[in-house]
């Protein structure tokens, strides 16, 4: 069964551009609870860290450059199927090929760039809510 929660960060271009508030109003207008939630500026090396699947690839010290370059907010949100719901809500990586109405064809600057981040699956979820968040410090229920 699909799990009811997962862990999204809100990137640094798009919370030093202001645009937290909103993104956070369309999550909750797509059916999401906000579980927990923290500001913070993530060191490189937990950026490095929290992207490490991505360690091989061509694109991987830009992007912890960019989650470096300012502060950023992870939450954890709750509502069924947390996982697939939040991906399709974000929409996809480039936001050139977003669909409408998505959180990356609305904020995104571009594929580096693109304003949210979302847990891939399940365990992935489990794992970086973990990285963020004590269980003390998620809403219960
Ligand atoms: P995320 O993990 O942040 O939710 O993004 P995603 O699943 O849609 O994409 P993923 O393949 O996991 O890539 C992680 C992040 O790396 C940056 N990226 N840049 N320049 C590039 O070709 C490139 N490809 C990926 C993006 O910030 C992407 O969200
Ligand atoms: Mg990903």
């Amino acid at each position: 069964m699909a799990g009811r929660r997962t862990l999204t960060i809100i990137k640094p271009d798009a919370f030093a551009n202001g645009k937290s508030g909103l993104i956070i109003a369309l999550l909750e207008k797509s059916g999401f609870r906000v579980k927990s939630a923290r500001v913070m500026h993530l060191t490189m090396a937990q950026a490095g860290e929290f992207y490490a699947v991505h360690r091989e690839r061509g694109f991987y010290g830009e992007l912890v450059e960019f989650m470096t370059s300012g502060p950023c907010m992870p939450l954890i949100l709750e509502r069924d199927d947390a996982v697939g719901t939040l991906r399709t809500v974000i929409g996809a990586t480039d936001p050139a090929e977003a669909a409408e109405g998505t959180v990356r064809k609305l904020y995104a600057e571009s594929k580096g760039r693109n304003a949210i981040h979302a847990s891939d699956s399940d365990e992935n979820a489990l794992r970086e809510a973990g990285f963020f968040f004590a269980e003390s410090d998620v809403l219960a229920g």
